[in-house]
């Protein structure tokens, strides 16, 4: 399938990363005493060694809003200043109002308008490119773009298929309007792909919840509101697409593989990573991997391995870094941004 034509101009960039991960620790031993798992398949099936499950007492907009306070902080601008908040998210506080409102409310961003965008994994690209667009028609000039997750909420405990892959976090970006310096301005977004196939929606979903499936007492023992995933069949389709949404992308934004510094993939599982970097012909060295320490926090993953590497040291200014996600939908995309 040939890419889809760029815009003639871009002039959206990321002018601050940040993230907030929950202080409580579930480790690869801990699970193995709630089901019939081990450290050892959970390590070398996902590469996934602990993750961070939120407080009672935290919803996905009190990370998600902690995550934007310290976007903001880094990019040096104020709660006023912002003029957009998406959120994208599968697990929101409630069904409405949107989780990005009550995030305007807990940080004070009242120039903000709010929404909340339900792409699973690849929400945050997804919110992303909306933001970029928003951006470049001219609409508004500073958007907060965050992905959130309480995903400890959607997790059957009893299932070893799923209750070990999967934890709570945030990250969020700033990006703002910036017109000078070309494609080159530092934290410019290059190129954005996105793609969906609804005829895979059974594949990876929460059934139960929704109108489709309300919980009642008669259903709510069998957990209907919790993930269901059929793991090696999401598996092969997260590589092929990854793999074609990141080659558009770079096609996209005049580039190759070989000019890439840095990938920040999806973090679902090792195993997946590796398979694009050996397609892509890059090193591993020049994948970022974090999901040893939080596994798969879906939208969130991206936006804290940004913030992570960034803090690291990793993205250096001119680098061209190519993010690229996968999730339920199926749903999938893939952005080129130079640093
Ligand atoms: O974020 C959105 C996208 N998500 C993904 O891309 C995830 C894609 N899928 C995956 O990452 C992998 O398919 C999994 C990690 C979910 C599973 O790995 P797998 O190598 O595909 O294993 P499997 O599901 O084929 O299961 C292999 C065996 C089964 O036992 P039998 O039937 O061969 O006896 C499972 O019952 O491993 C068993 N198993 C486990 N054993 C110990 C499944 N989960 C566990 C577990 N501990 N936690």
């Amino acid at each position: 399938m040939p890419a889809p034509s760029n815009q003639p101009f871009c002039a959206s960039s990321i002018i601050g990363t940040g993230s907030y991960m929950p202080e409580k620790i579930l480790t690869n031993d801990d699970l193995s005493k709630i089901v019939e798992t081990n450290d050892e398949w959970i390590t070398s099936r996902t590469g996934i060694k602990e993750r961070r499950i939120a407080a009672d007492d935290q919803a996905t907009s009190d990370l998600a809003s902690e995550a934007a306070r310290r976007a903001m902080t880094a990019a040096g601008v104020k709660p006023e200043d912002i003029q957009l908040i998406i959120v994208a998210t599968v697990t929101p506080d409630m069904f409405f109002p949107s989780t990005a409102c009550i995030v305007q409310k807990k940080i004070g961003a009242a120039n903000a308008v709010c929404f909340d965008i339900s792409a699973a994994c690849s929400g945050f690209l997804y919110a992303l490119q909306v933001a970029r667009h928003f951006i470049n028609t001219g609409n508004r000039t500073t958007a907060l773009v965050i992905g959130a997750e309480k995903l400890s909420t959607l997790i059957n405990w009893k299932d070893r298929n799923t209750c070990v892959l999967f934890g709570d976090g945030a990250g969020a970006v700033v990006i703002r309007r910036d017109d000078a310096g070309g494609m080159n301005a530092p934290g410019r977004v290059l190129s954005t792909v996105m793609g969906s196939d609804g005829n895979l929606t059974d594949l990876l979903k929460v059934p139960g919840g929704g109108s489709a499936c309300p919980i009642t007492p008669e259903n709510a023992d069998s957990r209907p509101n919790t993930i269901h995933m059929e793991g090696r069949e999401t598996f092969k389709h997260a590589v092929t697409r990854m793999l074609e949404a990141a080659q558009q992308a770079l096609e996209m934004a005049g580039l190759t593989a070989a000019d890439v510094s840095l990938v920040i993939p999806h973090q679902a599982n090792a195993r997946i990573i590796s398979a694009i970097a050996d397609r892509l012909d890059l090193p591993i060295e020049r994948v970022f991997m974090n999901l040893d320490k939080y596994g798969n926090t879906s939208a969130a993953t991206i936006p804290v391995a940004l913030d992570e590497a960034n803090k690291a040291g990793r993205l250096k200014k001119g680098d061209v870094i190519l993010l690229v996600a996968f999730g339920g939908g199926f749903t999938w995309a893939s952005s080129v941004v130079r640093w």
